[in-house]
C-alpha cells in the first residue's frame, strides 16, 4: 500500500477546515481496526467470504432456519461488545465539541462504536440499522426492545404479540432503509461542504448513491480506504490508508 503523502492529506486537511457543514459517511472499514470484520474485504476476513448473506441476512434465510440467524447475529453482538472504538472512531467524536463546524455521521455499521466514542446517539444516522435493538418480525406489531450485547437473548417469540419472532433491527438484503434514517441522511449529503467517504467499498444501494448525491448538490469528496473503492472515480481527493492513521491527521480537536 503506498501511504499518502503528506501533500494530499493537508489538501484534505484544508478542504475540511474550509467547510462549514461535513458529513463522514462510513462502512465496515471504519470498524475493521477494532477487530470486527468486514464484509467484502478479503483482508479482515470478510464475512460473506465465509457465511451466505441470503441465509443470514435475508427475510428468506430466517423464514428458513431462525435460529441459525439468531445465534450468528448474537455472535456478532458478543464480538461488538468486547472490542473498542478505534483511533477513527475518535477522531470522529472529537468533531463534537467543534465550534464553527457542523459535522453529521452517516454509518452503514450497525455496530454502536460511534456512540461508544462519545457521539450521541441522535448524531448516528445508521442507515442499516442497529445491531443493539431487536423487533418484532410481524409487519403488524411494534414491539422492540434493547439488546444486552454481553448476554444476547437466544431465538424467541415477541412477548406482546407473540405471532412471529423477535429480530435484530438490521436491515436485511431486499428490505427498505428506514425511512426516517434514510430522509436524514438524503437531507444531510445534499447540504454539505464534504462529505468523508470512510471504510465503505460503496457497492451497496441505495446508500452509496449518498456519494453522487452529495457531489451533484457540489460537495467535495474526500475518500479514505486501504484500497480503491466504488468511490475511487467520484473522489476529489483518495486517500488510501488505514482510517485510524488518516482520519486523526484530518480532524483537529479544539
Ligand atoms: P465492505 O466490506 O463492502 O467494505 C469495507 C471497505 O472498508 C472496503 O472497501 C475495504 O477496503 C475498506 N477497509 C478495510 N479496512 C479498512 C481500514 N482500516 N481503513 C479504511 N478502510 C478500510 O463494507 P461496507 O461498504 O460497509 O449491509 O458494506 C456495505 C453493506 O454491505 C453493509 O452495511 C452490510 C453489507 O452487506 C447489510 O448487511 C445490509
Amino acid at each position: 500500500m503506498n501511504l499518502p503523502t503528506e501533500d494530499l492529506i493537508n489538501s484534505a486537511r484544508d478542504i475540511i477546515k474550509q467547510s462549514e457543514r461535513i458529513v463522514a459517511f462510513s462502512g465496515a472499514g471504519l470498524s475493521a481496526e477494532s477487530g470486527i470484520a468486514t464484509f467484502r474485504d478479503h483482508k479482515t476476513g470478510a464475512l460473506w467470504d465465509k457465511y451466505d448473506p441470503t441465509q443470514l441476512a435475508s427475510q428468506e434465510g430466517f423464514r428458513h432456519d431462525r435460529k441459525l440467524v439468531i445465534d450468528w447475529y448474537n455472535w456478532r453482538r458478543q464480538n461488538i461488545q468486547a472490542v473498542k472504538p478505534n483511533s477513527a472512531h475518535q477522531a470522529l467524536a472529537k468533531t463534537k465539541t467543534l465550534q464553527n463546524q457542523t459535522w453529521q455521521h452517516v454509518t452503514q455499521n450497525v455496530d454502536n462504536l460511534l456512540e461508544r466514542s462519545g457521539l450521541d446517539e441522535e448524531q448516528v444516522i445508521h442507515l442499516h440499522g442497529t445491531i443493539t435493538r431487536n423487533h418484532c418480525n410481524s409487519g403488524n406489531c411494534d414491539f422492540s426492545e434493547q439488546v444486552d450485547l454481553a448476554n444476547p437473548s437466544p431465538l424467541s417469540q415477541c412477548p406482546q404479540c407473540n405471532n412471529d419472532y423477535l429480530r435484530p433491527s438490521v436491515v436485511w438484503f431486499g428490505e427498505a432503509l428506514p425511512d426516517h434514517a434514510w430522509g436524514k441522511a438524503q437531507d444531510a449529503c445534499s447540504n454539505c461542504d464534504t462529505l468523508v467517504v470512510i471504510g465503505t467499498s460503496a457497492q451497496v444501494y441505495p446508500a452509496a448513491n449518498l456519494i453522487p448525491i452529495a457531489k451533484q448538490a457540489g460537495a467535495k469528496i474526500i475518500v479514505v480506504n486501504t484500497q480503491s473503492s466504488g468511490a475511487s472515480g467520484i473522489a476529489n481527493i483518495e486517500l488510501i490508508g488505514a482510517a485510524g492513521d488518516i482520519l486523526p491527521q484530518l480532524i483537529d480537536s479544539e
